[in-house]
């Protein structure tokens, strides 16, 4: 979703991940995509903001590209990494009614597309939702019954 964001606001856009998720970031616009098993974050050069989802040894090695006075921005857990000259924070994100009516807007028009890993009812939720239960993708529960 913050790749596809920032595709649209115009940004060059570097996206990583595991090797087998290249094609769907670059179907949804990375410029480039150095893979997190055998890539170093570090060649892909100076960039003005780096976006982490993942925390971690992935979060620390995310310090590396940040340009001088940049910004890293994670939402995986509280920031005990350092950038050499920029700084590090950790987000959380605030509910937002205007915010989220334009997700969804953008998601209607197809702007922005998500990756459906599954759909399941109500009743299914906690399972699939469980820590134990690995779906890629984004987990839809259905709560009314389709038309
Ligand atoms: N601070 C906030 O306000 C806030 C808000 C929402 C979410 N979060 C947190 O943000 C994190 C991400 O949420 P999400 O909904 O985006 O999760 P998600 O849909 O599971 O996305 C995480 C992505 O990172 C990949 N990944 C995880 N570990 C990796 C690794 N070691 N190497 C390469 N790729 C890896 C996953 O790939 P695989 O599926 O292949 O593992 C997945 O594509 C979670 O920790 C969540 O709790 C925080």
């Amino acid at each position: 979703m913050a790749l596809q964001l920032a595709h649209e606001a115009a940004a060059r856009v570097i996206g990583t991940g595991r090797p087998g998720d290249r094609d769907t970031a670059q179907g949804l616009g990375a410029d480039a995509f150095p893979d997190l098993e055998s890539e170093k974050l570090e060649d892909v050069g100076e960039v003005d903001v780096v976006f982490d989802v993942i925390g971690g040894e992935i979060l620390e090695r995310s310090t590396a590209p940040v340009r001088p006075g940049g910004p890293l921005v994670t939402v995986a857990e509280p920031v005990t990494v350092h950038c050499r000259d920029g700084r590090a924070v950790f987000f959380v994100v605030e509910p937002d009614r205007n915010r989220l009516a334009d997700l969804a807007q953008r998601l209607r028009d197809g702007r922005l597309k998500p990756i459906v890993g599954a759909v399941q009812p109500l009743a299914g939720a906690a399972a699939a939702l469980s820590p134990a239960k690995r779906t890629p993708g984004k987990t839809i529960i259905r709560v009314a019954a389709a038309d």
